[in-house]
């Protein structure tokens, strides 16, 4: 997911390498440019400190191998050792190292920004691109909380380990110029950065626990609202809504202790790492002094060294930190996207379906899991007749009829389309003749124009006129208080549930279909409301040779049928005269 985007996979340590092959190569490269090139511009303003001090009068100076180097060097390029120069250079070394600082932080938003839109973009796709099964088995809270909380996330864990990088590359950087000036202070330096890692390392182990448990727990309670908010009218209705509230109460009061813990392990890192400077400073001044009579500048030059050591690796712990805090967001949306591509639907063949003569279920057998759901299924439906599944609750129609669509795949048999498997068929276009009202309505918080044309260009006022007729909508619709463009309310909530399976009905009619798929379509209706609708439709069969494929228990649908198949238990029989095929 990550690797295809880069053209190598970077190479280095694999926490590194997670987090640099999720923007491009070019970009790490770059942060990492500036860094190092502001790093040893700071590096020459401290160690421009000590021809300086030596300038300015310290004798013993003159002593240090480093100062002399470093005069020799200016020497070399036409720099007089005149103190308000060399003063001048430590500015400038200072200042270059803040404005090439700046560029690399620069970058790193830049990178932010992008790695946070790539997996949100890849996570839409994924999500768009999955097969039906994989809706049906996962809330859809923990792609809301994918989309929103982890993506930024991920974001703040790139960032994070970019600065932790920047951080370590300094420290290198620094404890380079300390062993110019001695070993034993670059390793004195060493020392400091061990001690500051391990003394504290238990505070950043505390804060990863904790921020795990945060994240986890807020995609449980993301994945519930999401699922409350879908059912809450039967919850408020049968007064279960406080039970629902002891629930999130228990996992927000689970996460508000974790927050706790973790806010107090970052906070404690970073209040303890400066009394540990400070004193790992005043030991290596009293020992540099005391104990190996170095002289005062370079023991300056050294304190500043040591400082800024000891800041750069308490500073990269904190990113440490921040890492770690983000890092669950960021695995568990890589974790989202890859589990989307690998439900992705099967792309289907190139064959461009026709459908003029027959569809046939030849022998098609499904499972749900391990429960056979549909048995050796065997039939055609004949372009341009009307057909009614019926059967008891639990039979198998949907599942059929989700068959027939490409939702699902048989586990074995075939289904043709004028004697084409539908695998090798192109998917897109074989749904593009089919017209579809699901059992369970849901229409989109949208005008009624929008949830009838799906977006689908070419729809004209005409054709939304005619489905709504034949749906028996047009009066309701006229009645609205803006007509087409009133907004019909969450999944539909602003109308009654006749209304809305009439509108779902006027949605597979609108786009003039080959193949009508109807599954319990009027199931919510009038016995003569339904009748008007039953007849619009037989018109329009006969009218335009659509083909109907209705599951439905009434018996207007029945007689109204060329065929009536019974599905029971799996096995469908042809339960009504008029069928030569099956
Ligand atoms: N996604 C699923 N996972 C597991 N089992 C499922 C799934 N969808 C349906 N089933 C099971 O498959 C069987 C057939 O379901 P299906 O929805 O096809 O029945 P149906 O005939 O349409 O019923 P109804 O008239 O109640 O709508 C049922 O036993 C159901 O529990
Ligand atoms: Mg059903």
């Amino acid at each position: 997911m990550t690797t295809q985007d880069t053209p190598h996979t970077p190479r280095g340590p694999r926490w590194l390498q997670r987090y640099t092959q999720l923007a491009p190569t070019r970009r790490n490269l770059t942060v990492s440019a500036y860094v190092i090139a502001a790093s040893f511009a700071d590096g020459f303003g401290i160690a421009t400190l000590l021809p300086m001090i030596a300038v300015l009068g310290d004798r013993s100076a003159h002593h240090s191998a480093l100062a002399n180097t470093m005069l020799e060097m200016l020497h070399k390029v036409g720099i007089a050792p005149d103190p308000r120069i060399l003063l001048g250079l430590v500015v400038a070394g200072t200042l270059i190292k803040a404005v090439l600082i700046l560029l690399s932080l620069r970058q790193i938003g830049y990178a932010v920004a992008d790695v946070t839109a790539k997996l949100r973009v890849q996570l839409v796709n994924g999500l768009i691109g999955a097969r039906w099964s994989y809706y049906v088995s996962h809330a859809s809270g923990r792609f809301s909380n994918a989309l929103s909380d982890e993506a930024t996330k991920a974001g703040q864990a790139y960032s994070a380990a970019m600065l932790m990088l920047s951080q370590i590359i300094q420290a290198v950087v620094y404890i380079g110029i300390a062993a110019l000036l001695s070993w034993k202070l670059a390793l004195f330096a060493l020392l400091v950065s061990a001690i500051m890692l391990g003394s504290l390392n238990r505070f950043v182990q505390t804060a990863k626990r904790n921020a795990s448990i945060q994240t986890r727990l807020l995609r449980t309670v993301l994945e519930r609202l999401s699922e409350v908010l879908l059912g809450i009218k039967p919850l408020k209705a049968m007064a279960r809504d406080g039970h629902v509230v002891q629930l999130f109460k228990k996992d927000l009061g689970d996460m508000q202790n974790a927050a706790r813990r973790q806010v107090f392990a970052s906070n404690a890192n970073r209040a303890l790492q400066e009394p540990i400077i400070a004193l790992c400073l005043a030991f290596g001044i009293f020992a540099a002094l005391r104990m190996l009579n170095m002289p005062l500048g370079e023991v300056i030059v050294m304190s500043l060294l040591l400082a800024k050591t000891a800041l750069v690796v308490g500073r990269s712990q904190q990113q440490l930190n921040e890492l770690h805090s983000s890092e669950p967001g960021l695995k568990s949306v890589q974790r989202t996207i890859a589990e989307t591509l690998r439900a992705a639907d099967p792309p289907g063949g190139g064959a461009t379906p026709r459908f003029t003569r027959r569809i046939e279920f030849d022998d098609v057998s499904f499972a749900h899991g391990k429960r056979p759901t549909l048995q050796h299924v065997s039939v055609v439906l004949e372009s341009g007749e009307v057909a009614i599944v019926t059967g008891p609750s639990g039979a198998g129609k949907t599942t059929f009829i989700d068959l027939l669509l490409g939702l699902y795949v048989p586990g074995s048999g075939e289904v043709r389309v004028d004697g084409t498997s539908l695998r090798a068929l192109n998917r897109t276009q074989w749904r593009r003749q089919v017209g579809y009202a699901p059992q369970e309505v849901i229409l989109f918080h949208d005008t009624v124009t929008a949830n009838l044309t799906l977006g689908e260009a070419g729809i004209t006022a005409q054709d939304l006129e005619d489905a709504l007729r034949d749906a028996e909508c047009w009066q309701f619709v006229q009645e609205l208080p803006e007509g087409m463009d009133t907004v019909v309310g969450e999944r539909g909530g602003a109308l009654s549930g006749g209304q809305r399976q009439r509108l779902a009905l006027a949605r597979a009619l609108v786009r003039r279909p080959r193949l009508l798929i109807l599954d319990e379509a009027t199931s919510a209706l009038d016995p003569a409301t339904e009748a008007a609708v039953i007849a619009n439709i037989r018109r329009r069969a006969t009218r335009d040779g659509v083909t109907v494929l209705a599951v439905s228990h009434h018996p207007a649908w029945v007689r109204e049928a060329d065929r009536v198949l019974r599905m029971q238990a799996g096995r469908l029989s042809i339960a009504a005269p008029g069928d030569t095929h099956a």
